[in-house]
């Protein structure tokens, strides 16, 4: 994957939202992804291993290869875990269609916030299942832009939204992937698949949630993309200025702002 290729990009701005969005989602998402002590486990598309430092904290006892096709975030990823003082990660640069690891080497693969940049996620799912053992388990976690739901209700805030979800798919990607987490694993051959739905409900009694998923992780994604979304044409300028104003009222005192992600486990067999 290039850096056009992936629609948040790679800049200073991206990996701080990578790290709050993970503090903030660190309990909601992770508090049952434990791996039994002395496995080992794949976690593929690590990023700047937001995830990672979470993983390796919540199992000491496990060895994880954290692996991304981008070497600067990769380097990055080796600091994250290199400040957080973790011995148990390992990190290399390497493609999710291209694994450098025999097949069955890995008692369990991890992977969060992949998918949905990929034009080809069942056959991404069929490479990691290869190097996965039998009996072992694949977790996915997604996030779905169509679970937005806020108040004040607003159109032109939508509009936004609108444009992120057409700027991934017009490079390939899916950004309402975690409805079709299910079908996916499936489809590439996984099987007792168990989804759970992981809901976000966000108000000013929960100032940290504000701050960190709201404002820092959601608000800011959609921001993203406002080059690209005028660029090509998605939204005029005023309309964009709109639909940030009342995206950004969704996270005032008297507002509500609601998101679901999707947790998928599945064994092979
Ligand atoms: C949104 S980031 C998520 C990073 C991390 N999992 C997290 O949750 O913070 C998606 C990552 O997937 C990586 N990626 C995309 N396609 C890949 C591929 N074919 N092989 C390996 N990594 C890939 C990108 O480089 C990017 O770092």
């Amino acid at each position: 994957m290039t850096a056009t290729e992936y629609v948040h990009g790679y800049s200073e701005r991206e990996r701080q939202r990578l790290h709050d969005q993970s503090q903030t989602l660190a309990d909601l998402l992770h508090h049952d992804t434990l791996y039994p002590a002395g496995s080992h486990v794949l976690e593929a598309g690590c990023g700047v291993g937001a995830q990672t430092v979470i993983l390796a904290r919540n199992n000491p006892q496990t060895r994880f290869t954290s692996i991304d096709a981008s070497p600067v975030s990769i380097e990055a990823a080796r600091a994250a875990v290199g400040r957080a003082g973790f011995g148990n990660v390992t990190s290399q640069t390497a493609d999710i269609f291209r694994l450098p690891f025999p097949e069955a080497s890995f008692d369990h693969v991890f992977v969060c916030f992949v998918l949905e940049h990929l034009r080809q996620p069942v056959e991404a799912l069929r490479r990691l299942g290869a190097v996965l053992k039998p009996g072992g388990t694949l977790t996915v976690i997604e996030g779905d832009h169509g679970s937005t739901f806020f108040h004040p209700r607003s159109d032109a805030a939508w509009r936004t939204i609108q444009c992120l979800i057409d700027a991934q798919a017009a490079i390939g990607g899916n950004a309402l992937i975690g409805r079709e987490l299910f079908p996916l694993l499936l489809d590439a051959g996984f099987q007792e698949v168990a989804v759970s739905p992981r809901f976000v409900y966000v108000d000013a009694s929960r100032p940290e949630w504000v701050e960190g998923f709201t404002r820092n992780t959601y608000i800011v994604m959609v921001e993203g993309v406002r080059e690209q979304a005028l660029a090509t044409g998605l939204i005029d300028r005023a309309s964009w200025d709109q639909g940030i104003a009342d995206l950004k009222a969704s996270a005032g005192p008297n507002a509500t702002f609601c998101y679901t992600f999707f947790k998928a486990v599945a064994v092979k067999h």
